[in-house]
């Protein structure tokens, strides 16, 4: 038979428990179950045991020292978690996420266990402070040297966590090149570079460095590129050159046009920025690549060249190697237009003209030689590399309409050039090449002279525009075919879900 007051104080550590579990299982309907359930379990384990052995007035036995000392312990893990799950979290309004960074949370947790664990070691087993504040500084500073690197890190962790400078997903320019954040912990940021390999950067060294992030793709971000042209070109003309260079760059923003501004005098050039908007910022290598190639094919074009130093531009300038060059150049394009049916038949003086007269100029991959309805008055003589010709198909409600991929010793825009008419069709480098262009002027009077000139042109225009018209029509009548058979796929759905009752869209 138990005595009458521990019956009394078992009672009640009953009643506490069964008090405290009947508050979890309210939090758990309410769904702001604590974080770590085993441990609210134990805590009331623990509050219950130490609520009936101070009833018994066992108050500074063994038994209620280690049970207060574990309550005690628990109750500040527990209230941390309650305050993360019932404040920090902020379930009242979930999408906007905690109130404080997990790292901040952590350290809360830390400190609190550690203060409550020098009242327990005080008030419960009684160590004199000095001894326990003695021994605790004597260990944190032990620990704080041994750790000196870890805790620089996990400060300067938090310290990004609270400024918040990047996120997930975004992608930062460390070191010159981009890298994309992939996660952030105690210690380091997770980095992935452009090659795929991941690495890890401590907290640290990035709250030290200077940071740029270029975000993740949202919002649009522009590049500068710098080049220095020559004191001889006047800046309108070069600025115009720059923008027009950029403007047929893949990845490049319509809504934000590219402009190039004059940055400086340097000691042999004028150095002009130009400024590209994009939004592919996990693709800015290849960004970088195409615009200063586009640069560098708009230049040549343009006979624009990034000055060497002066004294090497001069001795380059000197007539002898000028006369040399154009020679060479001119001995080139002979070669060209003799292996060529259509200049097959001509006299030797009149290929030399027509190769003195010509001009070879370059272009990238992908840039447009000239556009379906632009004004020409030229012929054009593949030299090296492919261009495709394609017509456009907007006006049957379909895309681009591929005509013909001509290769080196074809020749295009002979249409324009014997009719005056704009141009018929599109015509884009397909992979980097080389055109000869003949402009009218040149040509002009030998087509009076050599009448058959005229005649294979034109009737290389008659063919291709029967060929031309051709595929339009096979294109017309393959899209009323799917028109139709898209039509009557709707019909028969319709009278499917008539009959079976379902939903129309
Ligand atoms: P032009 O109209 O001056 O400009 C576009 C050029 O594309 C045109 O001259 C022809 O040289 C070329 N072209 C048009 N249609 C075809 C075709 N079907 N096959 C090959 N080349 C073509």
């Amino acid at each position: 038979m138990p005595h009458p007051p521990t019956l009394l104080a078992v009672s009640a550590g009953f009643g506490v428990f069964v008090v405290l579990e009947a508050l979890y299982a309210l939090l758990v309907r309410l769904g702001q179950r604590p974080r770590t359930a085993w441990t609210y379990h134990l805590w009331v384990l623990a509050i219950a045991c130490t609520t009936t052995l101070t009833l018994r007035d066992d108050l500074g036995s063994q038994a209620w020292r280690l049970s207060a000392s574990v309550a005690a312990l628990l109750t500040a893990v527990v209230t941390v978690s309650l305050v993360d799950s019932l404040l920090i979290q902020r379930p009242w309004a979930p999408t906007k996420g905690p109130a404080l960074p997990k790292l901040a949370l952590d350290v809360l947790r830390a400190v609190a266990v550690v203060a409550t664990g020098l009242l327990v070691a005080r008030s419960i087993l009684d160590y004199p402070l000095p001894a326990v504040l003695v021994s605790s500084t004597v260990l944190s500073a032990v620990v704080g040297l041994a750790l000196q690197d870890v805790l620089k890190n996990v400060f300067a962790g938090m310290a990004l966590e609270l400024e918040k400078p990047f996120s997930r997903g975004d992608w930062l320019l460390l070191d010159g090149s981009p890298v994309q954040v992939l996660d952030t912990s105690w210690r380091s940021v997770r980095l992935r570079s452009n090659e795929g390999v991941e690495f890890w950067e401590p907290n640290a060294n990035l709250s030290t460095s200077r940071l740029v992030n270029y975000g993740s793709g949202v919002s649009p971000v522009a590049l500068n590129f710098h080049v220095g042209l020559p004191y001889e070109a006047p800046p309108a003309q070069v600025k115009r050159v720059l923008e027009s260079a950029a403007r047929s760059i893949p990845g490049r923003l319509d809504s934000h046009p590219p402009t190039a501004f004059v940055d400086h005098y340097e000691e042999s050039s004028i150095d002009y920025k130009l400024r590209v908007w994009t939004q592919d910022v996990a693709g800015l290598s290849q960004f970088k690549d195409s615009v200063y190639s586009r640069i560098w094919y708009e230049l040549s074009r343009r006979n624009l060249h990034v000055p060497y130093p002066v004294r090497t531009v001069q001795l380059q300038r000197t007539p002898t190697d000028r006369g040399v060059q154009r020679e060479r150049k001119a001995r080139d394009h002979r070669r060209l237009l003799k292996s060529l049916a259509l200049f097959r038949d001509l006299e030797k003086e009149t290929i030399d003209r027509i190769a003195n007269s010509a001009r070879r100029v370059p272009y990238d991959d992908g840039e447009i030689l000239f556009r379906e309805g632009d004004s020409g008055d030229s012929l054009f003589v593949v030299a090296e590399g492919k261009v495709l010709v394609s017509k456009s198909g907007h006006n049957l409600g379909t895309g681009e309409i591929p005509l013909a991929s001509l290769g080196a010793g074809d020749f295009f825009g002979e249409m324009s050039l014997l009719t005056g008419e704009p141009r018929s069709a599109t015509v884009r480098a397909d992979g980097p090449c080389d055109v000869l262009v003949l402009a009218q002027r040149h040509l002009a009077p030998l087509l009076e002279e050599q009448p058959e000139l005229a005649e294979v042109l034109s009737r290389a225009v008659v063919e291709r525009q029967a060929r031309t018209e051709a595929t339009v029509e096979d294109r017309r009548d393959r899209t009323a075919t799917e028109d139709l058979a898209e039509g009557s796929e709707h019909s028969i759905l319709g009278k499917i879900r008539t009959f079976f009752k379902l939903a129309h869209d």
